[in-house]
């Protein structure tokens, strides 16, 4: 195969001519080769030469208006930003790892050594930036075959490729689930075996990959591998944990595990909104913990929305997730994800609808994305119902949100107008007062509006004891 077409940018051609002036050869090498192949968006260019890429580097600059070099001396690996794409350079490696670290003790090598420590075969594709050969593809490992079956597969025996490197356990999973491509049974045999090298991870770049795997198309691909590798067990113990379907009497509840990723994929249909997605792992994650038998009645997972609520923050610090307003969000709507379609178990008041904007204020939308995902269940009359109860809830929300903007509560009597028209200093009184507008407002006995307001003011005022300022 020769891609000398796409990759028609002149810098390429460039390389090639300085890589021949040092009597070296260079390569555009790794991810760039298969994001090229895969018609995916590319931005970082890895080029590779049999040299010393850092020289490479500084004379390729030179000629395209001397971007700024960085230098990485350890790694022998130079990089500049040129025309949109960062380019990066490298000589040629070949490595030997120790059993403890990830990272290899690394020599000079030629280009065959550097793409067979390489973590997939798609990974090692390399392109030629010769003049005489210019864009043609060698592919020593059958990488192109692979990304033409959709196949995740190692250039070397895979238990030495994923011991060497645990963290490319991960990558494998979140390849798979990011290109919808298939781990070869090799693969997974060697990833379940050496699953428990995960510990030599550093817990940010398996959250980088965890995190990836949830912006893809179909998270629940990436999570059933992790499951069936037991790298799920090992780096999410919570989730595995939802896995397993007890009987007693007869009576099942659903596995929550697949009933998680049904809601998760829902999800992503619908937003690629990150902290969302994870609001949709999370939304069950206490049934465990709170799943108890109930004779007659059947299981209940009384206060699990609670509880999860309360796991949030402990997973997401171990998981070095933020802890910041995006935390704060996923525990909200853990809390309130049974709250729509609660409200629909008996008559909808229109004041439950008007607490329940109140209180998921601006995430209100998101809210009902993850009620609507949460609506899964094999019976299809149930699955019905809810459906109609949803869209219930939605038209109420809608309704109750026009006329009383509750969404963002402001007191339309404030502190300060009381102090002054009752003529009174900073006092508990007052914040009985406003707390009780509040709730007549959300009662709905009273309209959101200041006139309506103060006179309720007035009335409760008197009953306290307070008087107007005497003008
Ligand atoms: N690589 C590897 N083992 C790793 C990480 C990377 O062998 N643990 C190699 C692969 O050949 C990979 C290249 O280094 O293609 C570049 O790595 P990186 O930029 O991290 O990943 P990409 O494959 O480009 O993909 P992405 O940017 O989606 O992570």
């Amino acid at each position: 195969m020769n891609l000398k077409q796409h990759i028609d940018h002149p810098l390429f051609a460039i390389i090639g001519e300085e890589a021949a002036a040092m009597g070296v050869q260079a390569f555009a090498i790794g991810g760039f080769v298969r994001d090229l192949i895969l018609d995916r968006p590319v931005v970082d260019v890895d080029v590779v030469c049999d040299g010393d890429g850092i020289t490479l580097a500084q004379r390729c600059a030179a000629r395209v208006g001397s971007p700024k070099v960085s230098i990485f001396k350890t790694f022998g690996t130079a990089h500049f930003a040129y025309d949109g794409f960062d380019w990066e350079f490298v000589g040629a490696r070949k490595e030997s790892y120790s059993k403890d670290s990830r990272n290899p003790v690394v020599s000079a090598g030629t280009l065959e050594d550097d793409q067979k420590r390489r973590d997939f075969t798609m990974n090692a594709l390399a392109i030629s930036l010769q003049a005489s050969n210019f864009g043609e593809v060698i592919d020593p490992f059958n990488g192109l075959n692979a990304i033409a079956k959709g196949e995740i597969k190692t250039p070397l025996d895979p238990d030495i490729t994923y011991s060497d490197d645990p963290l490319r356990m991960m990558r494998a999973v979140r390849f798979a689930s990011q290109l919808n491509f298939v781990l070869d049974n090799e693969s997974l045999e060697a990833i379940s075996r050496n699953a428990h090298r995960i510990k030599i991870i550093t817990q940010e770049r398996i959250t980088v990959e965890i995190n990836k795997i949830i912006e893809s198309s179909r998270p629940s691909v990436g999570f059933k591998l992790m499951f069936k590798t037991g790298l799920l067990e090992l780096v999410f113990p919570e989730m595995h944990r939802l896995q397993g379907v007890e009987i007693r009497d007869g009576l099942a509840h659903k596995d929550n595990f697949y009933h998680t990723l049904e809601v998760l994929d829902n999800v992503a249909e619908n937003s690629d909104d990150l902290w969302l997605r994870w609001a949709a792992i999370m939304h069950d994650i206490a049934k465990p913990p709170t799943k108890r038998f109930q004779k007659g009645l059947g299981w209940t997972f009384h206060g699990h929305e609670d509880k999860g609520s309360r796991m949030v923050p402990r997973i997401f610090k171990r998981m070095r997730l933020p802890m910041d307003t995006k935390m704060k969000f996923v525990q909200k709507l853990v809390l309130l994800h049974l709250r729509p379609i609660a409200l629909t178990k008996e008559t909808i008041t229109d004041s439950a609808v008007r607490r329940l904007v109140f209180e998921a204020g601006e995430d209100i939308e998101a809210l009902m994305i993850l009620c609507r995902a949460d609506i899964t269940s094999k019976n299809e009359r149930k699955v019905k119902r809810y459906l109609a109860n949803y869209e219930k809830v939605l038209e109420r929300i809608e309704i109750v949100e026009e006329s009383d903007r509750v969404r963002n509560f402001q007191p339309p009597v404030t502190g300060e107008e009381i102090m002054e028209k009752f003529g009174i200093g900073p006092c508990r009184e007052i914040g009985t007062l406003k707390q009780q507008i509040k709730e007549a407002i959300l009662d709905g006995k009273i309209p959101n509006e200041h006139q309506a307001a103060w006179e309720y003011t007035l009335e409760i005022a008197k009953e306290m004891g307070l008087r107007l300022r005497e003008i």
